[in-house]
């Protein structure tokens, strides 16, 4: 793995740094690529990088250099893959999945996507003919009915899912359709889990559908591995791709994570604004849970803050310096949580959250108003390069 001269430390700048700001952290992004690319040349997978988790497009030279392409949600996605992605790498694919396409979405992706993957055999049969003549591959996303991941709002395989075509479905289809148009499989069943989860899913996969996988030219894993996180067993997926690709003629796989790209690579850095006491004592801060962390509220779950304890206020009694962190917005509920820190917070103290790269800067939002928190990059060399700063007008485009 190739040893990043510096170890830049956003500490070092803190006393610099203008809050609110999310700062994507180059050295440990090119870490977590590097892990990546490993699994592919040991395994022979394809992995792209999936748009809707990490589209900060700012660092996709460094990104284009390790994964093959990328994977989007429509139209959006894809044309900023086309633009960001593929203008540093010519040969990076481009792969499309959407609940339902429009016509003129599908003639929109047409000159640059590789697979359009649908999510029904009726968008298939709309749209067959439409891409009939082009380059792009027809991909179809199904349902293995096996999926372990909570809560439920992100189980893709829970009663009366949307997602994927089921294998009751599939069987039925095959008296109208045919397969003979259809170049990939696609599924998505996992969220934030390790290698084991994607064992097990396979088995069901391959049970429904392995019997499709003859004419086929690719497979699509889907995305939430959480490969690089530290506990993830990357032996066991390299075996699990090479075993696949050995016992279905050396098809094609792919894997489309967007969180294990973006996972611990990078901070936000806020500010305590005011501190008021209401049965404990409340730090109010200029980061909202609810408009720059949203999946705070919505997984839910509390984020690590640096040189703070997660705690709980009701039942910890004995940490010295404790608070509630709290948003600017109208929401009481927008509390970001309760934290012990190492010393007394002051007015103007920063605070850095961690990990907040994925799955925020593509969530955030303008509501109340609040600021949206500029850009940065932490570069290799311990410099910061603020990359974008949001205004009064980013907020008034959206409103009206
Ligand atoms: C179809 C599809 N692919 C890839 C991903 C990326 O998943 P993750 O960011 O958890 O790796 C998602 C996430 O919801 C998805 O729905």
């Amino acid at each position: 793995m190739k040893n990043t001269k510096n170890n830049p430390n956003i500490e070092n700048i803190l006393h610099k740094i203008k809050s609110p700001i999310y700062i994507l952290e180059e050295a440990k992004l090119r870490r977590n690529l590097e892990i990546l690319d490993s699994i592919q040349q040991q395994s022979g997978a394809k992995i792209l990088l999936a748009l809707k988790g990490f589209a900060f497009w700012s660092s996709f030279k460094m990104v284009s250099t390790y994964l093959k392409g990328i994977t989007a949600s429509g139209i959006y996605e894809a044309r900023l893959g086309f633009e960001e992605f593929r203008k540093y790498n010519k040969n990076a694919e481009i792969a499309v999945f959407s609940p339902a396409f429009s016509k003129k979405e599908i003639k929109k992706l047409l000159p640059f996507a590789n697979h359009i993957i649908f999510n029904s055999f009726s968008q298939f049969g709309r749209f067959k003919d439409l891409l009939k003549d082009s380059k792009v591959d027809i991909g179809l996303r199904v349902n293995p009915m096996y999926s372990t991941v909570t809560p439920p709002i992100y189980n893709p395989c829970i009663k009366g899912s949307r997602l994927g075509i089921t294998p009751d479905e599939f069987t039925k289809a095959l008296k109208i359709y045919s397969l003979d148009e259809v170049s990939g499989i696609h599924f998505h069943t996992h969220c934030e889990q390790n290698s084991d989860a994607l064992e097990r899913t396979l088995e069901y996969f391959e049970k429904y559908f392995g019997k499709y996988l003859k004419t086929m030219k690719w497979v699509n894993f889907g995305g939430g591995h959480h490969i690089t996180r530290k506990d993830y067993d990357i032996s066991k997926l390299i075996n699990i791709i090479k075993k696949f690709k050995e016992s279905h003629n050396n098809i094609d796989v792919y894997l489309e994570p967007g969180e294990a790209v973006g996972w611990q690579c990078g901070v936000l850095v806020g500010q305590i604004m005011d501190i008021i006491s209401n049965d404990y004592k409340i730090a109010i801060t200029n980061i909202s849970a609810a408009t720059h962390m949203p999946d705070c509220l919505e997984m839910p779950y509390t984020p690590e803050i640096r040189d703070a304890k997660i705690i709980n206020l009701d039942t910890d009694k004995e940490s010295k310096y404790a608070y509630r962190l709290g948003s600017p917005s109208c929401l009481a509920g927008d509390i970001i949580g309760d934290y012990a820190f190492n010393k007394e917070l002051c007015i103007g103290d920063k605070i850095i959250i961690e990990d907040m790269i994925h799955y925020t800067i593509v969530k955030n939002n303008t509501f109340n108003g609040i600021p949206l928190p500029s850009l940065g990059i932490l570069k290799e060399n311990g410099k910061l390069k603020i990359v974008k700063k949001f205004a009064y007008n980013d907020y008034k485009k959206r409103n009206g």
